[in-house]
């Protein structure tokens, strides 16, 4: 949540930094600052409700000649949404200013030190400005001063710091796992930005900030301190992959154009990884030798969102393939049941910004037990990557949309293929399954290039349904997480109220959401609880329900049965929910779509989630 923005480098610090936040605006849009300072340190601050758009407004024409500054894209966390509350945040004589992600646990008692009416916003914020510029009268110089303010806080945070009492020198901080920083390098400039997403083109080199480092950054030169304060070294790595993806090209939404962009994402996660030939899975990236993928007694998925949706799905192919006991673990809740975990758990984190607070606790607890770590994820360099002892990356280039679509895709086929990696390694998958398998998945890309023909049915019945208030998404087996994702989409981007559920469940509560205002949409592939699926529609049906059925290609007993039919491609069943969240995907969008909302940028969301 909340993206920051640090820029020393040549005299155009105001454009750079308000390209950053542009870059970063899909973190946060409730609100967007900037400050700049002038030759002689001097600030000015530029601040504005809504989204970048708006500061750019602003500051149009009057930004000041600079070569450093900072800005913040917000997500409230503390105080409402206005002007007042957006970031820089500077002590009462403006001399400090602090962008800040993150939070700062301790800030109502840290506020106690200073007179009340000093105060002018509810944020956990700006009580830091008032601690480092009380720090920096009392003769500490800007780091030192920073480094004395965080020692009093608890919480997990970054920040950003300049300050005309020590002029030209920028600091930036983290306390905590959360909130990563990333340092990059051009020929002549150096930034600091949340997410190494938004760098620009020429920054040709990274060094990532880790958790209670500093850094102080001057147009020329970085210095890095731990925790203690002592100076230290830091590898610096070159930038590991292309970002030149902002671009809508023919579509009008990045969420659409992301939906579409999955025949091709899915053959970049595949690639090199299933082999038709040799009938085998590669996975190169993995640092588990054959004995600990023997040695492993039990895997736990965790993720939030989406991705613990995803999950849902690899648990049924880690337990299917590899015959290893799966659980699911919602993150945000792993660590507060103290779960039993050992050095032959492993632990499998499914993100796609690599950055999620509670994904990260819950990797954190894992190896405070010594479990065995793999993440999945899209982001390269990112802190689960760093944590793990194995990546498999997604390969989906930059997701820009708040709305996982693609990243969910691949995720669930990177659990699909380490499953049958450990199955082949623990010996309980046949050849012939194995070879079955990875020819099914290679045949994903076509398959889901057919679920997207779906799209102008999909916005058909999108037509009929966009005004509804209430859905019901309902699946059994592999069907049930890709409809709890249904409805998540939908609740998501459309602020439809919608449930998903397991559809053995319906009869034990939400049945009697059902009538005419409630539609259903059922997942119902012919496979082994198909006649089941079939009773429970009959039940909606009997009390006026509608009903959306999703079916396998070709099945037609539906026809009589539900309100509308989306027949989905021809797919092997265990891999039918690559292929069915598509026209789930396609739905939300296109009552999002029809009720005009805000589809990148959903109100209240951020991509990635940097509070608990
Ligand atoms: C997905 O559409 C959501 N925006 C959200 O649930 C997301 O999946 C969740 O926040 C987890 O993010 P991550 O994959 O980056 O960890």
């Amino acid at each position: 949540m909340c993206g920051i923005i640090g820029y020393c480098g040549n005299g155009n610090a105001g454009e750079a930094v308000l390209q950053g936040l542009k870059a970063l605006e899909y973190r946060g849009y409730d609100s967007s600052g900037i400050a700049l300072a002038d030759q002689d340190g001097v600030m000015s601050i530029t601040r504005s409700v809504g989204k970048i758009s708006a500061l750019i407004e602003k500051t149009k024409n009057n930004l000041i000649p600079s070569s450093y500054g900072i800005g913040h894209t917000r997500w409230a966390t503390h105080g409402a949404v206005n002007e007042v509350n957006t970031h820089p945040h500077t002590d009462q004589f403006g001399k400090v200013a602090v962008v800040h992600n993150g939070i700062i646990e301790n800030f109502e008692e840290l506020k106690e030190n200073f007179p009340l009416e000093i105060f002018t916003s509810e944020t956990d914020t700006e009580v830091i400005a008032h601690m480092i510029a009380l720090e920096i009268a009392n003769g500490e110089n800007l780091l030192q001063a920073v480094q004395n303010t965080l020692q009093k806080t608890t919480g997990s945070f970054s920040i950003l710091v300049i300050s005309e009492l020590n002029p030209h020198k920028m600091v930036a901080a983290r306390k905590g796992n959360a909130s990563g920083l990333v340092i990059g390098f051009a020929e002549d400039a150096i930034s600091v930005v949340s997410d190494i997403t938004a760098l620009t083109n020429i920054v040709e080199k990274i060094i990532f900030l880790d958790a209670n480092e500093y850094v102080e950054i001057s147009s020329k030169e970085t210095n890095f301190y731990n925790a203690t304060g002592e100076e230290i070294d830091k590898k610096t790595l070159l930038l590991p992959f292309e970002h030149n993806v902002q671009n809508l090209g023919q579509y009008k939404h990045y969420m659409l154009k992301e939906i579409n962009e999955q025949p091709e994402t899915i053959l970049d996660t595949i690639r090199g990884r299933y082999q038709s030939d040799t009938g085998s899975i590669n996975l190169q990236e993995l640092q588990l030798s054959s004995e600990q993928i023997r040695n492993i007694n039990r895997v736990v998925f965790v993720g939030m969102g989406t991705s613990a949706n995803a999950t849902l799905v690899g648990r049924h192919y880690m337990e299917r393939f590899a015959k290893i006991p799966s659980e699911v673990d919602n993150a945000s809740e792993f660590r507060y049941r103290q779960p039993i975990l050992d050095r032959n758990t492993l632990v499998i984190s499914v993100t796609q910004s690599g950055e999620t607070v509670d994904t990260l606790a819950a990797m954190d607890e894992a190896k405070r037990a010594g479990c065995m770590q793999i993440t999945i994820c899209n982001n390269p360099g990112t802190q689960t990557t760093r944590i793990a002892d194995s990546t498999l990356y997604m390969r989906c280039g930059q997701e820009i949309s708040v709305a996982s679509t693609k990243t969910m895709t691949a995720s669930m086929i990177l659990m699909h293929a380490l499953a049958l990696y450990f199955g082949k390694i623990r010996g309980t998958l046949s050849p012939e399954t194995e070879q079955h398998q990875i020819n099914a998945a290679l045949h994903l890309p076509v398959a889901v290039g057919q679920a997207l023909e779906l799209s102008n049915q999909v916005e058909e019945i999108a037509n009929y349904y966009h005004s509804f208030d209430n859905f019901l998404f309902l699946g059994r087996g592999l069907g049930f997480p890709i409809a709890i994702e249904g409805a998540l989409k939908l609740k998501e981007i459309s602020y439809i109220n919608a449930i998903g559920y397991a559809a053995g469940e319906m009869k034990h509560g939400p049945i009697a959401l059902i009538d005419s205002q409630m539609p259903t949409v059922a997942i119902v592939p012919r496979d082994t609880v198909f006649e089941k699926m079939i009773s429970n529609i009959q039940q909606i049906r009997a009390r006026q329900g509608k009903v959306i059925a999703l079916v396998s290609h070709g099945e037609k007993s539906l026809n009589n049965l539900a309100d509308e039919i989306i027949e989905l491609p021809e797919v092997d069943p265990l891999l039918a929910p690559i292929v069915t969240v598509i026209p789930l995907q396609l739905f939300a969008y296109h009552i999002a779509q029809k009720r005009g909302l805000d589809i990148d940028q959903p109100r209240n969301l951020a991509k990635t989630v940097t509070v608990e």
